[in-house]
């Protein structure tokens, strides 16, 4: 699980935090976006540092891809908090409708301000988040285009343009990639099982176990509809290999092939396939 580490040296960290510090003097407020998903491991703390005091929204993306109760539970606790937040599906545009409302609120102060003086005003805006989290989609999605990659390589820079969007807004239109956060071994584990951190530096067979290891908590009835099984075996490895018969994943000596089990666990689990999976809970720090 280090070669994310290696994408992200030290060096392209101090030039991504330059290149986002640059991109804040230029725009009103931050959407922050997040895997909604794992709303807290997809989150780099070093943000708040870099924001200050700007204004901000927080957007969890994947909605559809997230547990439902889990959703609402986490949008109680970040708004508690204080944070504005906004649940949405950036493939189907899905409570985007709430996004001009929220930014208003966040941005209360200095629209009332500039209405005072009768000024017109544009609010600013960028998109920042970690790999994977849908920065792209969501800028394509309120620019109202189908498909354009949006820069995502750390120091790779080029011209940086505003979209203007239908609330008359403006948005920067190359998002701000931060790095994932590093150091804490939970939190890359959980990147990893979305794949928010490259599968090539990971065991596969491991990293299946360990999912299911939490899947078997509170998505039990997940497993046993989409693997068609009666009851989960008591260890996970056990239980990766029972995953893989049903698969016929099988090799010489009728065994079963629980490498390739692994992959489709995985992939399964990425695609949302097993339902709608939330893998943490709203213990907001
Ligand atoms: P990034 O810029 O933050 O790195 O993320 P990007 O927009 O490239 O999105 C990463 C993947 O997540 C894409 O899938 C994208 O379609 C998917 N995605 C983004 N937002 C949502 C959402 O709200 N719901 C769901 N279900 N998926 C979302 P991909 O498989 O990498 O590519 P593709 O399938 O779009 O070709």
């Amino acid at each position: 699980m280090n070669a994310s580490n290696l994408q992200w040296f030290p060096g392209h960290m101090t030039k991504t935090k330059r290149q986002i510090a640059d991109d804040l003097k230029r725009v009103d407020l931050v959407v922050e976006l997040v895997d909604a998903r794992l709303p807290l491991a997809s989150r780099n703390p070093m943000l708040n540092e870099m924001i200050g005091q700007k204004p901000r929204i927080l957007v969890m993306n994947k909605a559809d891809m997230a547990d439902e109760e889990k959703n609402r539970a986490f949008i109680d606790a970040f708004k508690a908090q204080g944070i504005h937040t906004l649940l949405v599906n950036s493939n189907s545009g899905e409570g985007l409708n709430q996004f001009t409302q929220l930014v208003n609120q966040a941005l209360a102060e200095k629209l009332a301000r500039a209405k005072e003086k009768g000024m017109r005003y544009i609010p600013r805006l960028m998109i920042v988040g970690i790999p994977n989290v849908g920065k792209s989609t969501l800028i394509n999605r309120l620019a109202g285009r189908k498909s354009m990659k949006t820069g995502d390589r750390p120091g790779v820079t080029r011209s940086k343009q505003w979209i203007k969007l239908q609330n008359g807004y403006e948005l920067l239109d190359t998002p701000g990639v931060l790095w994932p956060k590093f150091g804490d071994p939970e939190v890359a584990l959980l990147l990893a099982f979305t794949g928010a951190i490259r599968d090539e530096v990971t065991d596969m067979e491991e990293l299946a176990c360990l999912l299911l290891k939490r899947l078997r908590v509170h998505y039990a009835d997940a497993l046993c509809a989409r693997y068609q099984l009666d009851e989960l075996a008591e260890d996970d490895y056990d239980l990766l290999e029972q995953i893989g018969r049903k698969r016929g994943c099988l090799q010489s000596g009728n065994r079963v092939n629980t490498e390739r089990a692994a992959a489709i666990l995985l992939d399964e689990f990425r695609g949302a396939k097993l339902g709608r999976i939330t893998l943490e809970n709203p213990e907001v720090k």
